[in-house]
């Protein structure tokens, strides 16, 4: 019996421990139908492989941001940012304040760092892996037209994701000036300080 058990435990490590594809992590309903939990579990099927991705490069950033804290609770239901689902880890700096989610101007520190994770599920129900975003806070003086953030991501293959920080990330992270320009999860996934 014992062999058994152990063939069993076996086969179940093998599989589990199989490189993860993204694209393994199937759903079987429309996605828009996924509860809260659903995408929890999706996530956490998900989330290996995008991190296997972010990191081959071997970038600084890829390689710290899996050791800080997670700023929302469940990979954010498409809004902006292309239909993707997001996911926030802000680093040690800046966690504290960055779930405050405050909206009376208040700076961040500078050298926080912000990452999000994102991916997409096809009309197929196939996951789509996506960038690694970063906003690190580095003060006005060192980027005056980017209210004092710097703009930048790595593609799901790690390599550096050419960004156009003024004309396009800051172009829409200016809409919230009264959050030092962060666009924060929505309310259902925040973090509770
Ligand atoms: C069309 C609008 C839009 C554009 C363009 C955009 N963002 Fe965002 N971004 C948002 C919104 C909305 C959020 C908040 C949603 C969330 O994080 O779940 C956000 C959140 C973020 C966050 C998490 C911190 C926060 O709360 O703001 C990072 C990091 C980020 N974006 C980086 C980038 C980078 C880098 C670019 C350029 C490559 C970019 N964004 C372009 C709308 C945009």
């Amino acid at each position: 019996m014992k062999t058994v058990a152990n063939l069993v435990l076996l086969v179940i490590a093998m599989v589990w421990v199989t490189p993860g594809h993204a694209a393994d992590c199937k759903v079987d309903k429309p996605a828009a139908d996924l509860t809260l939990e659903e995408l929890d579990t999706l996530y956490e099927c998900v989330r290996p492989d995008l991190i296997k991705g972010y990191q081959k490069k071997k970038k600084e950033k890829a390689l710290a941001y899996t050791d800080w804290k997670a700023a929302s609770t469940t990979p954010q239901a498409p809004g902006t940012h292309s239909g993707q689902y997001l996911m926030t880890y802000v680093n040690p700096v800046g966690f504290d304040q960055y779930i405050q989610y405050n909206t009376d101007s208040t700076e961040m520190p500078n050298g926080t760092i912000i990452a999000k994770e994102a991916f997409t599920i096809t009309k197929k129900g196939k996951i789509k892996k996506g960038p690694l975003l970063f906003m690190e806070r580095v003060g006005l003086e060192a980027a005056p037209k980017t209210g004092g953030w710097k703009y930048s991501g790595l593609k799901p293959n790690g390599k550096k994701l050419k960004v156009k920080a003024a004309g396009f990330c800051h172009a829409c992270h200016q809409a919230w000036p009264h959050q030092n320009f962060m666009g924060y999860p929505v309310e259902a996934v925040r973090v509770k300080g």
